[in-house]
């Protein structure tokens, strides 16, 4: 939380930008870009249920990557069974805002 200038506690928000609909949302630190594309309408495959047992809800990182919570090693492990997985990629399911801006691309469902 951070504290306004009435010395209240706000939650702090990261605005995500979403390709290639190029939808920009504000979301608060701490939430998935799963939960913060769910809660704005944005469409994202995600068959586990958000339980990082699937590959369904993969996003590449165009930009933001440091804005991101860091790869876990389960993260890691359910990555590297996804086809033509790219170097950017993540979990949307799995990687949590911090703060500031992110940008990511929706990867086409069916790709597992
Ligand atoms: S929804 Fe299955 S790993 Fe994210």
């Amino acid at each position: 939380m951070a504290i306004n200038r009435r010395g209240k506690a706000t939650p702090m928000t990261c605005v995500v930008r979403y390709l290639p609909a190029d939808i920009e949302v504000t979301a608060n630190s701490g939430v998935t870009l799963l939960d913060a594309a769910l809660d704005n309408g944005i469409d994202i495959p995600h068959e586990c249920g958000g339980n990082c047992a699937c590959t369904t809800c993969r996003i590449t990182v165009r930009e933001g990557m440091q804005n991101l919570s860091a790869i876990e090693e389960v993260e890691l492990e359910q990555l590297d069974t996804a086809e033509n997985r790219g170097p950017a990629e993540r979990l949307s399911c799995q990687a949590l805002l911090r703060l500031g801006s992110v940008t990511v691309m929706l990867i086409e469902s069916g790709t597992t």
